[in-house]
């Protein structure tokens, strides 16, 4: 496959450590076997995610010395306020520090316990904010997205008929409805212009809210333009669509703002704006900052102008699809098509010789460490436990920060890990926290 040329130079380097495999073998015994516990300048190739870790322009940095840091109604928050209204088309904007701290608001203001929230998928922070009011979240993917190996396009897409059929059975139970544009859990798969604007007009029509997760709407809208739009019109116009048919929508800025923190919310609805603004300044600061710096308001402000530029949001989309290709020629099993930030591996089928209860996926995310210094994290039964289905590792690529010959390297040390992929085994735990036991427990090799 082509891969599309980088639309910029590099300028400023970091470099990269690359041990030899002893010292991997070591590290990863001092990490207890725990990718998370790996020290950063360890690692080669971080794939671990594209959130918070894109490479800022020149543009970016230049912006950032114009950072006002005054407490209240700084000119940063005035360029930030503008950007925002022009990449959304919305009226209200609420700043906040990341995406979750958009979702505790919003759960706070419109959520009750047993309420219950529909999404094409909830990705887990979205959830966990929810379910901590006591309410209910129902996935209503639609059924292309059940078969990850076939590439159907619009694996995003919400069921329309589920959807209007679980709205009446739950009656005034049911809060709003909530798209993750694109959807992460689901591979990173895009919704259509057309299944969201049904998604929404179902749910206007209940008269309930419908809300968008945008952190990722510039690749969604790319998809868009480029297949249900035949490259009709701007990606932009179809982004302020995507915004258009939202109440409310949320965006964690570390993705497509193209910035390593920050977010906002943003609706046309002046009393509730009023209500999230009160919540805003209880958790995250004043209404013109939201936890942010001045400057990093001004990287953010730039960023949603960078973003929505053709020629980066082809070659973004073209790097996932090279790595994805690649590693198709080479028969590794992965989720269909590629989606806008990450390759996603079937590692249960890649080490079927590993049975699930031994961690198949974190078998694979050690491999690609000790033989390549490769982070990436296991989306399988380590992470998910039995609601895991099928043993996925996802490979997902920071925005602007690494170049053919990384993804070429990739694919080098995959083949050399197909080559004896029954030398690799299993993991047990050998201690483990309450909740979220990925982030830190500590596995030993069977
Ligand atoms: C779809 C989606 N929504 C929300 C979030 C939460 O954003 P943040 O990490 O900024 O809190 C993420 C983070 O990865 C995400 O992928």
């Amino acid at each position: 496959m082509f891969y599309p040329f980088e639309p910029y130079k590099i300028k400023v380097l970091e470099s990269v450590k690359i041990l030899n495999k002893s010292e991997r073998v070591k590290m990863l015994q001092e990490a207890d076997y725990n990718l998370f516990k790996i020290p950063s300048e360890k690692v080669t190739i971080d794939l671990l995610t594209d959130s918070g870790t894109s490479a800022l322009s020149q543009g970016q940095w230049s912006q950032m010395m114009l950072g006002d840091e005054s407490y209240a109604s700084a000119k940063s928050w005035e360029r930030f306020e503008t950007a925002v209204k022009n990449f959304t088309g919305k009226k209200e904007v609420i700043p906040v520090h990341q995406g979750r701290a958009a979702e505790k608001i919003i759960a706070e203001a419109l959520l009750e316990k047993n309420d219950i929230a529909f999404s094409n998928s909830f990705f887990d922070t979205t959830r966990a904010n929810f379910e901590h009011r006591g309410a209910m979240c129902i996935d209503v993917p639609t059924e292309k997205s059940a078969d990850l190996s076939k590439p159907k396009l619009f694996k995003g897409d919400i069921d329309g008929k589920k959807l209007r059929k679980l709205l009446s059975r739950y009656g005034k139970r049911a809060k709003f409805v909530l798209m993750t544009l694109t959807n992460n859990t689901g591979g990173g798969q895009p919704a259509s212009l057309k299944n969201v604007e049904l998604a929404a007009s179902i749910t206007g029509k209940r008269g309930l809210k419908f809300i968008v997760d945008a952190c990722r709407i510039a690749e969604n809208a790319y998809f868009i333009w480029l297949t249900e739009q035949k490259r009709q019109g701007s990606i932009k116009s179809i982004i302020r669509k995507l915004f258009a048919s939202a109440d409310i929508a949320y965006m964690s800025t570390k993705k497509d703002g193209l910035a390593n923190s920050g977010g906002f919310i943003v609706t046309n609805d002046k009393s509730l704006a009023a209500k999230l603004k009160e919540l805003a300044v209880l958790y995250e600061g004043f209404v013109t900052y939201g936890g942010m710096a001045g400057r990093e308001m001004e990287t953010i402000a730039r960023g949603l102008e960078e973003v929505v530029e053709p020629t980066y949001l082809e070659h973004r989309i073209g790097q996932v699809a090279y790595l994805h290709s690649e590693l198709s020629k080479i028969a590794i099993p992965l989720i269909n098509p590629p989606g806008g930030h990450a390759v996603y591996v079937d590692a249960g089928k890649l080490f079927s010789h590993i049975p699930q209860n031994e961690f198949p996926g974190q078998a694979l995310a050690a491999a690609l460490y000790q033989e390549g210094g490769i982070r990436s994290v296991e989306i399988g039964f380590l992470m998910l436990g039995q609601k895991a289905k099928p043993d996925l590792v996802r490979l997902a690529i920071p925005r602007r920060t690494y170049t053919q010959s990384h993804f070429d390297f990739v694919v080098e040390v995959f083949k050399k890990i197909i080559a004896n992929k029954k030398e690799y085994r299993g993991f047990k735990i050998i201690w483990q926290p309450s909740s979220l036991r990925h982030f830190t427990c500590k596995l030993k090799p069977l």
